[in-house]
């Protein structure tokens, strides 16, 4: 194994499973958003503000080809939207690459980012029904993407440690 990927809509936990997956497996983790934001000095909200979502996606793509490029073993977690656009979903399954998709029920990520949608720019001026609304709807759309991963696994009342031990099991 090269590289694993971890996709999912917002909220369903990509970085923190990401993180313990690279601790157990000894490996380095890579977090797409947090080196965007290191490489501009900008955050993904300032990104959205100032040049708007389409300059987002440019730069999220150019950014995951230059993960996905790199010779080193890594686990890299993703923006909900990163395998939606720029057909970066043709990167899930690569000769040095595999993705799990973490699938997660509407309720549950409307549960989870009316709780925090503040610093998520797509999201942050929905009021609570405009919110379920719209994670429907974008889930709905996504979803095609999203199943183009390797393996997915539902996250639905699982801690992270339990995720991150069946993703470990699936991989061997
Ligand atoms: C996005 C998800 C965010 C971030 C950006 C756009 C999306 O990442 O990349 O705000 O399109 O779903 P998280 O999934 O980590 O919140």
């Amino acid at each position: 194994m090269h590289k694993l990927i971890l996709i999912g809509y917002m909220g369903v936990g990509k970085t923190t499973t990401a993180q313990l997956l690279a601790l157990k497996l000894n490996k380095k983790w890579v977090d797409l958003d947090e080196l965007i934001e290191k490489q501009t000095n900008l955050s993904i909200s300032a990104i959205f503000e100032q040049k708007g979502e389409v300059y987002f996606r440019k730069l999220e793509h150019e950014t995951f080809l230059q993960i996905i490029e790199s010779d080193e073993q890594l686990i890299i977690s993703t923006g909900g939207g990163t395998p939606c656009y720029a057909n970066n979903h043709l990167l899930l399954n690569g000769v040095n690459t595999k993705s799990i998709y973490l699938k997660a029920s509407i309720e549950l990520i409307f549960e989870r980012l009316n709780a925090g949608k503040t610093n998520r720019p797509l999201v942050a001026r929905y009021s609570e029904e405009e919110l379920k609304e719209f994670i429907a709807k974008n889930l709905f759309e996504r979803s095609y993407f999203y199943n183009q991963a390797t393996y997915t696994v539902n996250i639905e009342s699982k801690s992270p440690e339990q995720l991150a031990d069946e993703i470990i099991a699936l991989l061997h």
